[in-house]
């Protein structure tokens, strides 16, 4: 990838045409239960490159609003939450959920030139989401199926990862890596073990692509041997602009991913399971919690993972030996971070060779490349339509001679009213 379609790509912050394309959507921005009380403690959060501030407000509505006191510029982290706004605590100026100032005790009179910047925020799936982008282009509320689920279906957790959203996002959408370093994780991972789509994909490592544009974005076909009259595939989905769905193992809860830059060196990674059609049992919210499957193990008190750069992501050379863990790096999403960590934190596209297993990535950075540009030329963004979200992943025998992109047009377009198509 050349040098002008790396920066548009890697940078996200206010102004750049990337940040801009992503500021037209629907943005994660917190764990609700992070502001879990009315009047509780306000948290910093920097996303897309800003530093702002969430709360919950006394009516229990979340609020994100600029980090800085129009005043002098005091972090409102400092201030204290009140009476449905947050209070500085240098001089007194009172800002609401939108942003107004309410109260300047020194100078009532001053307080419709002291406002600072807020976006509207809503809570789907326990995270709040805020629409950080011109009021005016507001789109509906994001429909992915995982969104608007009973809380019993879904665990959602977040980790910090300290590169650029690209890369980490290109590890959900390149599933030929699968059958390399999560090879032996599929195995003893409570949320992958026991079932037929471990065999084929350990089976079978050289996965061949068919890749399909969608108006939401892609639909990625992986083809592997399957039984002797039938291929084993597994049908990613990517949506616009970072959502990742990931191709289920058996009867184990669906899984995704959301890829938010926080700034260009680091982004969240937040992963989500569900079960489309039940609770997810105690037992599986248990693995989960206790950072199995998708989800990880942190530093106490934070959203670092425990294996990090400054611990070589806790690599076990004997592992990596006896084939008990591919890279030596134990856990799927710290396998991928670890790898993507590894390229620096923000890759040298420039450098990179690709291969054919690369064309879905190539794919879509071109269209993510092609709606920043469109955007600053006035093109409308793809899949403001949230209706085009109801897509699923799948993971399915299918005979020979079948083709995937017509099976997939008539049992995963509208996957919530479909059985879940899994082996
Ligand atoms: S800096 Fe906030 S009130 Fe003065
Ligand atoms: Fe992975």
């Amino acid at each position: 990838m050349n040098k002008e379609m790396s920066e548009t790509l890697v940078r996200t912050g206010p102004g750049t045409p990337m940040g801009n394309l992503m500021r037209r959507y629907w943005v994660p921005i917190l764990l609700s239960s992070e502001i879990a009380e009315p009047d509780g403690p306000q948290v910093r959060v920097q996303i897309l490159g800003e530093k702002l501030l969430a709360f919950r407000d006394t009516e229990g509505r979340p609020g994100l609003i600029a980090e800085f006191c129009s005043h002098r510029g005091v972090s409102l982290y400092f201030g204290r939450n009140e009476e449905n706004g947050i209070r500085c605590a240098y001089h007194g100026l009172k800002f609401n959920r939108d942003g107004q100032c309410v109260d300047v005790p020194s100078a009532p009179q001053a307080c419709p030139r002291m406002g600072i910047t807020a976006y509207p925020c809503i809570e789907r799936a326990g995270m709040v989401w805020a629409y950080m982008g011109p009021a005016d282009q507001q789109p509906a509320p994001p429909e992915v199926e995982w969104c608007n689920l009973p809380a019993s279906h879904v665990f959602v957790s977040k980790r910090l990862q300290e590169t650029n959203y690209l890369q980490a996002m290109e590890g959900g959408i390149d599933t030929s890596h699968v059958s390399y370093v999560h090879r032996y994780e599929v195995d003893i991972d409570p949320m992958h073990q026991g079932t037929k789509a471990n065999d084929y994909i350990k089976a079978d490592g050289n996965v061949i692509f068919d890749i399909e544009k969608n108006p939401f974005g892609l639909t990625l076909f992986g083809r592997r041997n399957g039984e002797p009259d039938s291929y084993y595939w597994r049908v990613t989905q990517w949506l616009f602009p970072w959502f990742t769905l990931i191709p289920p193992f058996g009867d184990h809860a669906l899984g995704g991913h959301v890829w938010v830059p926080i700034d260009d060196h680091h982004c969240w990674a937040w992963s989500i399971n569900f079960h489309p059609d039940k609770p997810l049992s105690d037992e599986e919210r248990r693995d989960m919690e206790m950072g199995k499957g998708i989800h990880v193990d942190y530093e106490p008190g934070t959203y670092r993972p425990k294996a990090n750069r400054d611990n070589d992501y806790l690599i076990d050379r004997r592992a990596q030996q006896e084939k008990r863990a591919y890279s030596g790096v134990f856990g799927f999403s710290m396998q991928d971070a670890s790898l993507q960590d590894s390229m620096g934190p923000i890759q040298n596209h420039e450098a990179e060779r690709l291969l054919p297993t690369d064309k879905a990535i190539v794919m879509a950075r071109r269209m993510l490349h092609e709606a920043a540009l469109g955007l600053a030329q006035g093109i409308e963004p793809p899949a403001l339509d949230a209706t085009m979200q109801h897509v699923r992943a799948a993971g399915v025998l299918l005979a020979r001679d079948l083709d995937p992109t017509e099976w997939a047009k008539a049992h995963l377009a509208d996957g919530k009213n479909q059985p879940v198509y899994s082996i």
